[in-house]
């Protein structure tokens, strides 16, 4: 079987430049590889196994030439794209909300719900990326004794909103610290030195739309509509890397040692959980790697048989780019990707 030819529009980007590392780390097969962004970026060169390969537009022509496409622009971007491509007989591994709660859209994590990449019909989605920490660490506990509730409490890194905003971060660090009034583009206020309680707009339910994705994408991913979830994003001051305290009620109660050894258990689960040397996941040894780390489990105090911990993980990587890589993996594990008559 070929191998197949690669696109990925959105390339110069925060994810689009991790999932171009990525793709050389993991030794993606691939015939060739294509990058696209806007006109702004067309021209640019970046590196890619030793080789320049040069920015350029996304359009029919180019998605008629390959065969699978990483979509990681934006949200209207991939609704203008993500079809247009898939019509062309790409099949698309799309980064954004457009597509992901779509009935014939697969949303994917391979480790929870792998054979869901078998049922796609062209376009399947990653999760958010503060989905797919929370169901990493979820999944396991919940495959063996079912999840009734889970309350999450977020703490996102800027790099979650795309490379403007890490910019902004880093600009107005610089500006508080010189004593300036620091600009605010990204989000409603000032990041740096704050948190803000809101990731994307308020619905009428008082709730986020972030938040609201969080239940919708977990109970899709773990094919669990009938778990309760209730979640509260916030935007922190960190680069890269997301973090989250869960809670969570278990149909029978589960102690923090079966948890502890529950995740460990599990592929792409690291637990660091030494309160005596105060080892926990932490953003800054997150970033980089590609596991979701779980740490601070112990007994829900508040609630007997219950349990409360910390998942920390790169929001670029096992929140972006790798689990789209990933989802390509089974893809081509599968020849899913093979050319449909269009
Ligand atoms: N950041 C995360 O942690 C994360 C996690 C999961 C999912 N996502 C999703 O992944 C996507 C990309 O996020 P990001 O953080 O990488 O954003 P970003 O840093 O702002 O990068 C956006 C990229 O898309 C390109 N682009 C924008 N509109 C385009 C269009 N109409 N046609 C072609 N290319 C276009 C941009 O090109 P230029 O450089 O030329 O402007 C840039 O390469 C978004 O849908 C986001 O919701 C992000």
């Amino acid at each position: 079987m070929p191998d197949p030819r690669v696109v990925i529009v959105g390339a110069t980007g925060a994810v689009g430049r991790v999932a171009l590392q990525v793709l050389e780390e993991r030794r993606f097969p691939l015939a060739s590889l294509r990058l696209c962004a806007t006109p702004r970026s067309f021209g640019k060169k970046l590196a890619f196994r030793g080789q320049d390969l040069v920015v350029e537009e996304a359009n029919a022509a180019l998605f008629a030439e390959c065969d699978l496409a990483f979509i990681s622009a934006s949200t209207a971007a991939s609704r203008e794209l993500g079809r247009l491509a898939a019509d062309q007989g790409c099949v698309v591994i799309d980064d954004s909300s457009a597509y992901r709660m779509e009935p014939d859209v697969p949303l994917v994590v391979p480790e929870i719900n792998g054979d869901d990449v078998g049922w796609h019909k062209g376009i399947l989605s990653i999760p958010n990326c503060s989905t797919t920490p929370l169901v990493m660490a979820l999944w396991p506990l919940h495959r063996v004794n079912p999840i009734k509730r889970v309350t999450v409490a977020t703490y996102q890194s800027v790099s979650g909103t795309g490379a403007a905003a890490m910019a902004e971060l880093d600009a107005q660090a610089r500006d508080v610290l010189a004593g300036k009034q620091p600009a605010a583009e990204a989000y409603p206020h000032q990041i740096a030195f704050n948190v803000l309680p809101q990731v994307d707009a308020f619905l009428d339910s008082g709730y986020t739309v972030e938040e609201q994705k969080i239940v919708d994408e977990t109970r899709k991913i773990m094919h669990a509509p009938e778990i309760a979830i209730s979640a509260t994003c916030v935007r922190v001051p960190v680069a890269v890397s997301h973090s989250e305290a869960v809670h969570v009620e278990l149909e029978r109660p589960m102690g923090p040692d079966e948890a502890r050894a529950l995740l460990s258990g599990f592929g792409g689960v690291v637990v660091v959980d030494d309160p005596a040397t105060s080892s926990y996941p932490m953003p800054i040894d997150a970033t980089g790697k590609d596991d979701v780390f779980v740490g601070r489990i112990r007994a829900d105090a508040s609630n007997e048989g219950g349990l409360v911990m910390w998942v920390v993980s790169d929001n670029l990587r096992k929140g972006a780019a790798t689990n789209a890589i990933q989802i390509a993996e089974e893809i081509v594990k599968r020849g899913a990707w093979l050319r449909q008559p269009v």
